[in-house]
């Protein structure tokens, strides 16, 4: 446990960069490990959710290495060629990394056993086994789909049409990667479009891929089964769900005025600086332009004040990991903040639609809880602050309420901060260095989440 105490800022100034995104690492780091030759990875986020994708890639026969310069240099085994691991991959607090690897490992005839961290073993994973399970994969798994478990790979994966029921880029991802070593067409419809970082990857890894949208408002991805896939150069832009953190912090403390360079911007990723807009914050994207095949931007925000808005739901899948610092900057809003069709902040790294809200709640804002809902009653003014939050080995509620602190007016504890590494390794360093005041505090008595500190 590494406890933080985050106390009221003076005005944040300064240029930054954002940490790599980590969607688009893990991915970096399996497509590279299936294609032929070598691929070089820029920019690869070097925390610890990818750190352990990377040791899992190892495990199948992918062989990397990090060059002094920082870029990652990985030697694939070719599609269809991966090796079975000789022991269990933990994937520490990683869903992307398991979910994923599960689709890899369900396309190839060997065994791999998964398991990950307390998190990542409450979390739902028949999701993935369910359309893996179709595709011709075998499961055993702890009640309710639970980690640790086992999987073997089909010898014949059989391509499938699949309708996603849950808006998820994960379980997209990993029937994609199965399907890569499905003769014919595998295909993924999602009601509501997610993020498209592997779609885009594939291609850039020579994959034939067919993207429709339907005229009900569905996507349908068309993969061509058994490419080759061919190494490739990959520049990992930075990660929009870090910016966020940076971004919200300078428009919450008064007289600020931050650059965050090199941001994602893809459109399925940008609905809360879509929605911070809306709020009336005052952001300039600035220097647009592709890498890699991803848009990216330059962002330079100044504080100021916020009014609240209602979030559209559809927007939901664009911003879903951004609803925790969403929630602070609401709580400082004027008027109230809605924001629905939540249930699946429900089963991430925490539930986070009860983390946010008992965590305000105890900060002194007037909130409103529902099933998949949140009302987050802003009034104009930062909250009262004073209290000590349950990170619960979530790095992100962690990072939320570090930001909240800056503005509050009693600081804001987090029992735990170590879990920011997973994500945003410099995060503590970076805000201090623009001007916050985080440091760590002694250990205290343990208490009930987000009660009174
Ligand atoms: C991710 C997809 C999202 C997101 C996660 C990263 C990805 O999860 O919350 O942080 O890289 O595909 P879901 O697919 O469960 O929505």
């Amino acid at each position: 446990m590494h406890p933080l105490v985050s106390r009221r800022a003076e005005a944040l100034r300064g240029a930054v960069t954002a940490p790599g995104d980590k969607s688009i690492s893990h991915r970096a780091l399996m497509f590279g490990g299936l294609a032929i030759g070598e691929t070089a990875i820029h920019g690869l986020l070097e925390g610890e959710d990818v750190l352990n994708t990377a040791k899992a890639m190892q495990a199948y026969g992918a062989s990397l290495r990090r060059g002094e310069d920082g870029v990652w240099h990985v030697r694939g085994v070719g599609v269809g060629g991966l090796a079975e691991p000789e022991d269990m991959l933990d994937l520490g607090n990683s869903g992307t990394g398991a979910r994923l690897l599960m689709g890899l490992a369900a396309g190839h005839p060997i065994t791999s056993f998964f398991t990950g961290d307390a998190s990542l073993r409450r979390r739902p994973m028949a999701r993935v086994m369910k359309p893996l399970a179709e595709m011709g994969a075998r499961f055993v798994s702890r009640e309710g789909g639970r980690l640790p478990l086992a999987v073997t790979g089909a010898s014949n994966p059989l391509p499938i049409e699949y309708t996603l029921p849950v808006a998820s880029a994960q379980v997209k991802s990993a029937i994609l990667l199965a399907g890569l070593t499905a003769p014919g067409e595998t295909i993924v419809i999602e009601p509501e479009p997610t993020r498209d970082h592997s779609e885009r990857m594939l291609r850039h890894f020579g994959a034939t891929l067919r993207v429709a949208d339907r005229e009900d408002g569905s996507r349908a991805v068309t993969l061509t089964g058994q490419p080759e896939l061919v190494a490739a150069t990959v520049r990992v832009p930075g990660d929009p769900s870090s910016a966020a953190f940076p971004a919200v912090a300078a428009l919450l403390v008064p007289g600020s005025e931050v650059r965050i360079a090199n941001v994602g911007a893809n459109p399925l990723r940008f609905g809360l600086f879509e929605t911070l807009l809306e709020m009336g914050a005052d952001i300039a994207l600035e220097n647009r332009r592709e890498e890699a095949g991803e848009p990216v931007v330059d962002l330079l925000i100044r504080a100021g004040a916020l009014k609240g808005v209602v979030v559209p739901p559809r927007r939901a899948p664009s911003m879903i990991d951004e609803y925790p610092i969403l929630a602070m900057a609401a709580a400082c809003a004027d008027g109230p903040t809605v924001m629905e069709g939540l249930a699946e902040l429900r089963v991430k790294e925490s539930d986070r639609l009860g983390a946010v809200a008992r965590g305000l709640a105890a900060c002194g804002v007037e909130i409103e809880e529902g099933p998949d809902r949140l009302v987050v009653h802003g009034k104009g003014r930062p909250p009262a602050g004073g209290a000590m939050i349950a990170a619960n080995l979530d790095h992100r509620i962690a990072m939320a309420f570090a930001v909240l602190g800056m503005v509050s007016e009693q600081p804001v504890s987090i029992d735990d901060g170590e879990p920011i590494a997973t994500s945003f390794p410099g995060f503590v360093p970076m805000m201090n260095g623009l001007g916050a005041d985080i440091a760590d505090q002694p250990p205290q008595p343990p208490q009930a989440s987000g009660a009174p500190a």
